[in-house]
């Protein structure tokens, strides 16, 4: 790549493709495949009015990621955001717009804080994680084995990350229960400013608690980092490793589970005993990453790239979606490749793939351990996926299965060791052989509204 100055095709100036619709989120394979014909660029709105430049090419995508003296994370530099051309409230603020953590920050700063998290993370127990997951996916299949029918993005694959990660973190009760109305309220879009600013102040209050009384956890780890975070940068840097940690886990959780739910090579194993999960969770990450495209950065100067001028401060965002599936590169692709980009690559590349991957597997085998017998309630093309630019997500995943007994296994080992809770696991759990419960009927319909009465003991 190299400056220009002779006039050239911007990517900007032809005709944006929007990727915030649902015809984008029902068949985004058709757009990538359009994006394509005019290069590895293709320009695209994020929103209304909200212009990008899309990466779509397998090699493009991974020379701006290793390229971080030309393409910088750092969304200060983003000119439309400045320019107040793109208003500072607009949809895609809160997943674009700067905060001072690892993923907004360039060079000695961001090896700074990424080290913070590499360390703190690398602290968890690959044991005591599987434990984790196993007793909060207990806890979760419980609330509806009897009922023979479920949502598991909504009563499984979105609250489990989250309860997980409020392990990890060691949130105590009280906390954990405003994380979850903080992230609901931000995923739902009830009022994102309140639950931000609830999320914010308890991610707060959780340092504050943990300086007072450090544990072996995370939270503990980040603050006695060498590093040395300030407490602006401590909030920041949990509040990114929630989101991180949440909505792509519950994607490939759920992902997954449709693959193996909905295709024949995976069926077949699921009788016969043997669970391909990784196979399948190899799958999605080449074929549904859920991150589909992010990875925004910024030209620190004009660039030419394969004809096309990428403007300094306009933003590149990269498809992990759209390069898995280059062309070029699709013979390459069968289980156990994992050159795939869901994780992106370059200094910014996820640095909780080995926990991720863990959390998902583990989540999947424990749910087809309890429902072997479990079918997807519709047919596999009527399912639903969000619209949204940057996530590759379901809107349900509506199964049915032989009512099943609840185990007690997570009784008195409830995430963050909630009482209240516990109580209402007594109190739903239903005798073993098959009794439809009436609960899961008049429990709220939102899987975040769930887990929140949940975590209340309601
Ligand atoms: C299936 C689950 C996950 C997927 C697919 C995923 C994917 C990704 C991707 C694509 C990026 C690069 C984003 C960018 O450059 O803009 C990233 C970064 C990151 N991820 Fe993950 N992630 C997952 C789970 C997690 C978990 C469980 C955590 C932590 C608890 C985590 C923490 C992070 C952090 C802190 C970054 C920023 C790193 C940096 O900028 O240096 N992720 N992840």
């Amino acid at each position: 790549m190299t400056p220009e100055t002779t006039p050239v095709p911007e990517s900007g100036r032809r005709c944006p493709e929007p990727l915030y619709g649902p015809e984008f989120a029902a068949d985004p394979a058709a757009a990538y495949r359009r994006m394509r014909r005019t290069g590895p660029t293709a320009p695209v709105e994020l929103s209304p009015g909200v212009r990008a430049t899309l990466v779509t090419g397998y090699d493009a995508a991974l020379h701006v990621l290793r390229s971080p003296e030309t393409f910088s994370k750092d969304s200060r530099r983003w000119r439309d955001m400045a320019d107040g051309t793109v208003p500072a409230d607009c949809p895609v603020a809160p997943m674009m717009a700067y905060r001072p953590n690892a993923l907004l920050t360039d060079g000695p700063e961001h090896r700074r804080l990424r080290e913070a998290i590499t360390d703190s993370l690398g602290g968890v127990e690959p044991h005591a994680l599987r434990n984790y997951v196993e007793q909060s996916a207990d806890a979760l299949i419980d609330r509806f084995a009897a009922a023979g029918e479920a949502d598991l993005l909504a009563g499984y694959a979105r609250p489990l990350p989250l309860l997980v990660l409020n392990r990890m973190f060691g949130c105590p009760p009280e906390y954990g229960e405003r994380l979850v109305e903080g992230m609901a309220g931000i995923f739902e879009l009830v009022d994102a400013e309140k639950a931000n600013e609830l999320l914010t102040t308890t991610v707060g209050a959780l340092i504050a608690l943990k300086r007072r009384t450090p544990g072996r956890d995370v939270t503990s780890r980040l603050i006695a980092h060498p590093a040395r975070l300030t407490d602006e940068e401590l909030v920041h840097t949990l509040v990114l490793l929630i989101g991180a940690g949440t909505e792509p886990e519950q994607n490939l959780i759920a992902n997954s589970l449709r693959l193996l739910l909905s295709d024949d090579r995976f069926a077949g194993s699921l009788s016969g005993g043997s669970l391909p999960v990784e196979d399948a969770l190899d799958e999605v990450l080449w074929s549904d990453p859920p991150m589909a495209n992010y990875a925004v950065h910024f030209p620190v100067h004009d660039v030419l790239y394969e004809g096309t001028l990428l403007r300094e401060g306009h933003p590149l965002v990269i498809s992990f979606a759209a390069a898995n599936t280059d062309p070029a590169l699709v013979a390459e692709q069968h289980p156990g490749n994992r050159a795939h980009l869901a994780w992106s690559a370059g200094p910014h590349s996820c640095p909780a793939q080995g926990a991720a991957r863990l959390i998902a597997a583990v989540a999947v085998e424990k749910l087809l351990d309890r429902l072997p017998d479990m079918e997807l309630a519709v047919p596999v093309r009527d399912l639903e996926w969000r619209p949204g630019p940057f996530h590759r997500a379901l809107a349900a995943l509506p199964v049915s299965f032989r009512p099943a007994a609840v185990t007690r296994a997570a009784e008195g080992e409830r995430p963050a060791g909630d009482e209240a809770s516990a109580a209402a696991d007594r109190r739903d759990s239903a005798p073993p052989g098959g009794r439809r419960s009436a609960p899961e009927a008049a429990a709220p319909a939102s899987g975040w509204a769930r887990l929140l009465a949940w975590w209340r003991g309601e």
